[in-house]
């Protein structure tokens, strides 16, 4: 790396993640919505235009095609039937907002930790200006953060590589999640189900009990879903398992097993 090169990337505040997360609304953000999402999916639906079937447990889009993985979201969100939902790292605010719509009755709420990703969210979704914060999930827990019945993130750990802050947003997610935290993530970024294992074995997790399940969208994507209690749901045992079926990335496997070897659970006795 030439003299240039490296003072810029030094000057980079959070260089080890994806992106810098205070030039991402402009950098990224707002055209990969436009010209990836918006030009494939329905990004946003309002009151009626989705249906949710509690006995099949299945989402009718009646007829619009939605991202996959936000028909997980929707889908674990109607299943579940939680009081509250909180996004974390709600970006542009398009799937807490279509939750909202859906789910009147439940209160959803999303934290960012880019204050231009969530004037985003306003200027797409002004109805839930009160329902938006801001919010790093890597910082120490808050006891103003806003705890709900199931919190979820979607494509927001996987591209957080600096330090142990995954484990930290992770372990924060638990802490505001009364019943369930749900991971809509690409799953070759971090090893989850043994991140989620030594954090919890190490006493990193609030709860008294963690189960782990396969969350699966009747489209096709599949995230983690940790629960409190039991549910009847397929286990995940291992991230094998999570990662079936997908073609491996040797790099980003190499830099989730590097990223888990930075971890030092608990208090291991000497
Ligand atoms: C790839 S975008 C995904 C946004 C949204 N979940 C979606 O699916 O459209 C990642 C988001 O995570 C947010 N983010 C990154 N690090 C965060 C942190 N430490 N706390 C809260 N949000 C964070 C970014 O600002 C960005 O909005």
């Amino acid at each position: 790396m030439n003299l240039l090169k490296r003072l810029l990337y030094k000057k980079r505040k959070f260089y080890d993640d994806d992106f810098d997360w205070n030039n991402y609304t402009a950098d990224s953000y707002h055209r990969r919505l436009k010209q990836d999402v918006e030009s494939q999916y329905q990004a946003r639906s309002g009151a009626g235009d989705l249906s949710f079937d509690p006995a099949s447990g299945r989402l009718d889009t009646k007829g619009a095609v939605l991202h996959p993985n936000q028909v997980l979201i929707l889908e674990t969100i109607g299943r579940l039937q939680p009081a509250s939902v909180h996004e974390v790292g709600c970006g542009g605010g398009d799937h807490i907002s279509t939750a909202q719509a859906l789910f009147p009755e439940i209160m959803c709420f999303g934290g960012d930790r880019g204050a231009s990703q969530l004037d985003l969210a306003v200027s797409r979704h002004p109805h839930m200006r009160d329902r938006f914060g801001l919010q790093d999930i890597t910082m120490p827990y808050s006891r103003d953060w806003p705890k709900t019945d199931l919190v979820y993130s979607q494509a927001v750990l996987m591209h957080i590589h600096t330090a142990v802050s995954h484990f930290v947003a992770l372990s924060n997610m638990f802490s505001v999640a009364n019943n369930q935290v749900l991971l809509v993530e690409n799953v070759q970024c971090h090893d989850f189900v043994a991140d989620l294992h030594g954090l919890w074995s190490g006493g990193h997790l609030p709860w008294p009990d963690m189960h782990l399940y396969l969350a699966e969208g009747s489209t096709g994507a599949r995230g983690v879903l940790a629960s409190r209690v039991e549910l009847s749901m397929t286990r995940l045992e291992s991230d094998a398992q999570l990662r079936e079926g997908q073609k491996p990335s040797a790099r980003r496997l190499k830099r989730a097993a590097e990223d888990s070897a930075r971890a030092i659970f608990g208090f291991a006795r000497i």
